[in-house]
């Protein structure tokens, strides 16, 4: 399938995740009470593959309404932030402009954000549930190369493949490890707790094994600098999850026998 047939899977995708911002920025599960009184939304894994990131320029993929973006232009990064969904990204500027930090959004297709953004970042950022909503991992990669400085690095913190693998209950096998082909499902409301929040509509996402997600980044001439593997979430966004004393969440039934959480970190280099 060429990108642009896509276009109808987006804009079916776009129409649910306009309907979950509302929910979400009244959420617990987001807290943007605590977030404006200064509370980061980022977490160990992410803090640690990023290390830091005192005046350097950050570019956020799928940013959603920005805390995680902001929250880096907290600790003095200078951060940019890109999501299609534009009540999100409306969101995103209005708390930019309520904690007093000097963040960019741009609304946009991930694939198109190089008719948006032409700078040049040292931290291309993407975190916890972004490419399972991309069918083609080639110009997504293609995108996070051409936007990197050189000497900058990407890092993804996400899902893992193996978990996207389970049914909706999270307690079988359903789904292929690969990216056979578009997974369509029903969906009636959203991970923060509201599973009623609209009347059915349909939510097309795709998996990827780690070999395709390292692949198109090493394709473009990145260079892989770090792989993770985490057997815990920091996110008690799953049904059947129980918080264990690390911190972490895990499925009951699954304890710690499955990785629920991967990291990457990719450099450019002059070579590239
Ligand atoms: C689960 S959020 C990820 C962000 C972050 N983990 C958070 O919770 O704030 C997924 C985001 O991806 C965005 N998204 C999905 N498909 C996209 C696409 N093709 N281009 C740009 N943004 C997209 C959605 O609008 C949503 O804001």
């Amino acid at each position: 399938m060429a990108t642009e047939d896509y276009n109808q899977l987006f804009t079916e995708n776009k129409e649910l995740w306009e309907k979950r911002t509302d929910e979400h920025l009244g959420s617990e599960f987001y807290n943007v009470e605590e977030f404006i009184k200064g509370k980061s939304s980022l977490n160990r894994f992410e803090l640690e593959l990023v290390g830091d990131v005192m005046n350097k320029s950050l570019l956020h993929l799928q940013c959603h309404f920005g805390q995680d973006t902001l929250s880096f232009a907290r600790l003095g990064a200078s951060v940019t932030g890109v999501d299609f969904t534009s009540s999100a990204i409306d969101a995103a500027r209005k708390l930019n402009n309520k904690i007093g930090t000097n963040a960019t959004f741009h609304c946009c297709n991930v694939y198109d954000t190089r008719q948006h953004v032409k700078d040049h970042y040292d931290i291309v950022f993407t975190s916890y549930g972004t490419i399972g909503w991309l069918p083609d991992l080639k110009p997504w990669a293609e995108a996070i190369s051409a936007s990197l400085n050189s000497g900058g690095q990407f890092i993804i913190v996400d899902f893992h493949p193996v978990m996207w693998m389970l049914d909706e209950d999270y307690s079988n096998m359903k789904y292929s490890y690969f990216n056979d082909e578009v997974i369509i499902t029903e969906s009636t409301g959203t991970y923060t707790g509201n599973r009623n929040l609209h009347a059915p509509m349909k939510e097309n996402g795709w998996n990827h094994p780690l070999s395709d997600i390292i692949g198109s980044l090493l394709n473009t001439g990145l260079q892989l600098e770090t792989f993770k593997e985490y057997n815990g979430s920091p996110y008690n966004c799953f049904p059947g999850m129980k918080l264990d004393n690390d911190g972490l969440w895990r499925f009951e039934k699954w304890e710690r026998k499955l990785p629920l959480v991967y990291g990457l970190k990719f450099r450019k280099t002059d070579l590239c």
